[in-house]
């Protein structure tokens, strides 16, 4: 590392426009991540702004069922406040990335960044102009595409429908320089969510893929059937498909086993062996939902569907061809440009 946290948060605030007489609020939990919150203090102050800690008890959503934590009186009260900024950064543990928090932050066209992984990763994985084009390139395809498909020598053959005008789209370059616009520092990857219920076809998933959060690689073959949006069948016969199949079923809530996103990775330093090289749990997974020629889709959550779960995963998958109608843009697991 070259860079102190502090230095870090500066540039990138810098990125995302914050300068004199604005004011960014700091979203924090209680007793967590306290470097990250004084490095936004001290990044926002040094580029003219000002700054203000909106801190609650627990905002981060649990990764296994029950569920415990019900919205109080805090979240309206941290809305209002939140409200009054020019910019948010939501340095919460899990992030505030599929809750009703985020769309009525960004809905009041204040723009909101969600940091999360060390600083070494916010270093190697710093946000460029060439990552941003590269996204919105993708994004003008989805756009004008009808057909998501998705095919691997592995066995992995999915369509999904993306027409219409209204197809929601997630663009994440890592920096939030446009009002009511939400990133995640560091970011590269395209992502839409094709119409619901539309999903048909099978995912292969083969050892080396990934599973977010539970933050390690696929071990055995897992076959999943996806029907009308949902997963209906997740054979294998390692532990994979078994804990798969126990962790869908524990939440007792058909919502889980929805596919929700889908898209693919662009950024050119993210690197598919960051579980290997640091403790996985230090890190939330950016750089393996990022990874250059990745097939990255996700289950459950689905905003845009009225489908609310805590239970989200995103799998990142190595060796895909992805196409936009007859346009491929990952051929193999390679970006094609
Ligand atoms: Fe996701």
């Amino acid at each position: 590392m070259t860079a102190s946290l502090e230095e870090l948060f500066t540039a990138h605030l810098q990125l995302c426009g914050v300068g004199n007489d604005q004011l960014v609020g700091i979203i924090a939990e209680h007793g967590h991540k306290a470097d990250y919150v004084q490095a936004a203090i001290a990044g926002a102050r040094s580029l003219g702004a000002k700054a203000i800690v909106l801190s609650a008890s627990s905002l981060s959503n649990p990764t296994l069922p029950p569920a415990l934590h019900k919205n109080g009186r805090d979240i309206p009260a941290l809305l209002a406040a939140a409200g009054e900024c020019d910019m948010v950064v939501d340095v919460t543990v899990g992030g505030l990335i599929h809750s009703d928090v985020r769309t009525r932050i960004t809905g009041a066209g204040r723009r909101m960044l969600f940091v999360a992984e060390p600083p070494e990763v916010l270093e190697r994985l710093e946000s460029t102009s060439e990552i941003r084009s590269r996204v919105e390139k993708g994004r003008d395809l989805l756009r004008a595409g009808r057909t998501l498909s998705v095919t691997s020598a592995g066995g992995t053959n999915l369509t999904a429908d993306i027409s219409g005008e209204d197809l929601p789209i997630t663009c994440q370059w890592g920096y939030v320089d446009e009002p009511g616009r939400w990133d995640h520092w560091p970011s590269g990857f395209i992502a839409c969510f094709p119409k619901d219920r539309t999903a048909q076809g099978t995912i292969v998933l083969q050892p080396g893929d990934a599973l977010i959060p539970w933050q390690r690689y696929v071990r055995d073959t897992v076959t999943l059937t996806v029907e009308d949006g949902f997963i209906r069948k997740i054979e294998g016969d390692g532990v994979d498909a078994a804990n798969l199949r126990d962790y869908f079923s524990a939440w007792d809530d058909e919502a889980v086993y929805a596919t929700s996103h889908m898209g693919w990775g662009v950024h050119p330093t993210a690197s598919w062996s960051a579980f290997e090289v640091y403790d996985p749990r230090s890190l939330y997974g950016q750089e393996l939902r990022s990874v250059a020629g990745s097939f990255m889709w996700s289950t459950g959550s689905n905003r845009f569907a009225n489908r609310e779960t805590p239970a989200h995963l995103d799998i990142p998958m190595r060796a895909c061809t992805v196409a936009i109608d007859d346009h491929v843009v990952v051929r193999d697991g390679k970006l094609v440009n």
